[in-house]
């Protein structure tokens, strides 16, 4: 068998704000997934080691060394900020790609020519981001085509259906894209930049502010937190009522240090900002108000349909009770003849990944991306060229 047989073909890459998810199409999961950080020393050295290396700890190595570093995010809510730091992670990526997918140690990223990149993103981009990574990935990493595609999409491609409506809560970007039929109205599409960084941050400010510990500085102590212990009200006014009357539901959370904390009700009160953002004195709708919102701007004809399926996608998809709230909170604001079901997949936090496989694993693959030649003959107008994947997301 030949190199370019058995080596898989198209390179799927879903980069969020704080997590990368990348891998190869037609598996079923992302080979690599790690934060999408550089740590660079806070302080100087004073003895020899290996933090003096030039470009920091990458992923869960500076995760893993917080207290002493910098961490350096590339993307904010979704879109790249910092272009030289988005390649040291996309050096890093291939490489890991590339050690996990092939025992050929001759195997480089300058094969790529034979390769292709699907690139999943937000909705809403700048099409000069589209355009950056498009040169970088023909005119640095040399691959042979290049292909993007919107999150909410590829989620409903891997819950294997085209009528949906697609709500994917991620670090720093909420967005909601109803599907009817594989159509998408553009003016249907809602995004807010708003998610898991700012859960985190009222959960910081309610420890420092009701139990007088600082944790600015160590995020990832307080992401654990909430992963270990967070949850959604179902009805908060009530639960809150209840946290002060009784001990019943009252969460105990040991840090690193041995001290023990006692929550009362920060663990569901930092998850209710994505519903009520007001809380934190924030101008954006909660999630059903905006799901509400693009119903309302969606053909009446449509929305049967989309509320009997919404999937629901991403890190913070993940919170316990969150699709029940959905459920709940809807109920009460649409005629009781629709059917309501919220769809929570088990692999929901990368699900946009899996749809990306799906979709570089078809055929029709090739149609959707822009290649080498086309490129070389037309530049970055050749994405506009491709319009099927495209158009209605543009902003
Ligand atoms: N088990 C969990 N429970 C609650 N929250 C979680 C869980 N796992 C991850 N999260 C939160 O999900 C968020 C990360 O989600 P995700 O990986 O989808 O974001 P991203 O793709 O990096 O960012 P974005 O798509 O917004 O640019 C973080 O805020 C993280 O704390
Ligand atoms: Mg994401």
């Amino acid at each position: 068998m030949s190199f370019s047989d058995e080596w898989p073909e198209v390179f799927v890459l879903d980069c969020g704000s704080s997590t990368f998810y990348a891998g190869i199409a037609g598996e079923d999961a992302p080979s690599c997934v790690f934060p999408s950080c550089i740590g660079t020393p806070k302080y100087s050295p004073i003895m020899i080691s290996d933090c003096t290396m030039k470009s920091g700890y990458i992923g869960d190595q500076a995760i893993k060394r917080e207290g002493i570093l910098n961490l350096n995010y590339p993307i904010r809510n979704g879109i790249i900020k910092n272009w030289d730091l988005m390649e040291i992670l996309l050096d890093y990526t291939f490489q890991e790609i590339l050690s996990k997918n092939t025992q050929n140690s001759e195997c480089e990223i300058s094969d790529n020519e034979s390769r292709s990149i699907l690139f999943i993103d937000s909705i809403l981009q700048p099409s000069s981001q589209k355009n950056h990574l498009m040169q970088l990935f023909f005119e640095k990493y040399g691959f042979g085509s290049f292909a993007c595609s919107p999150q909410p999409l590829m989620s409903v491609y891997a819950c294997g259906t085209t009528t949906a409506l697609s709500l994917c809560l991620g670090e720093g970007v909420i967005q909601i894209v109803p599907c009817y039929w594989g159509f998408v109205d553009n003016n249907t599409t809602r995004r807010i930049n708003f998610g898991g960084a700012n859960v985190t941050d009222y959960m910081i400010k309610m420890l420092s502010e009701n139990h007088g510990i600082c944790l600015e500085g160590n995020r990832s102590i307080v992401d654990q937190m909430i992963r270990k212990i967070g949850r959604v009200a179902e009805d908060y006014d009530r639960e809150y009522e209840n946290s002060r009357m009784s001990s019943e539901g009252h969460q105990q959370y040991e840090l690193p240090d041995g001290q023990v904390l006692n929550l009362s009700h920060e663990h569901f009160t930092c998850n209710e900002i994505l519903f009520n953002p007001q809380i934190i004195n924030s101008e954006y709708p909660g999630i059903v108000d905006i799901i509400q919102d693009s119903m309302q701007a969606s053909n009446i004809d449509t929305r049967y349909g989309l509320y009997n399926n919404i999937i629901i996608s991403g890190g913070v998809s993940l919170l316990p009770g969150l699709a029940d709230r959905i459920r709940h909170d809807l109920a009460q604001l649409i005629p009781k003849s629709l059917r309501l079901s919220v769809v929570a997949a088990p692999e929901r936090r990368y699900s946009s990944w899996i749809g990306g496989s799906i979709a570089g694993s078809l055929e029709s693959f090739a149609e959707m991306a822009v290649a080498m030649a086309d490129y070389e003959e037309y530049g970055c107008e050749a994405l506009q060229r491709k319009k099927r994947f495209f158009d209605c997301f543009q902003p």
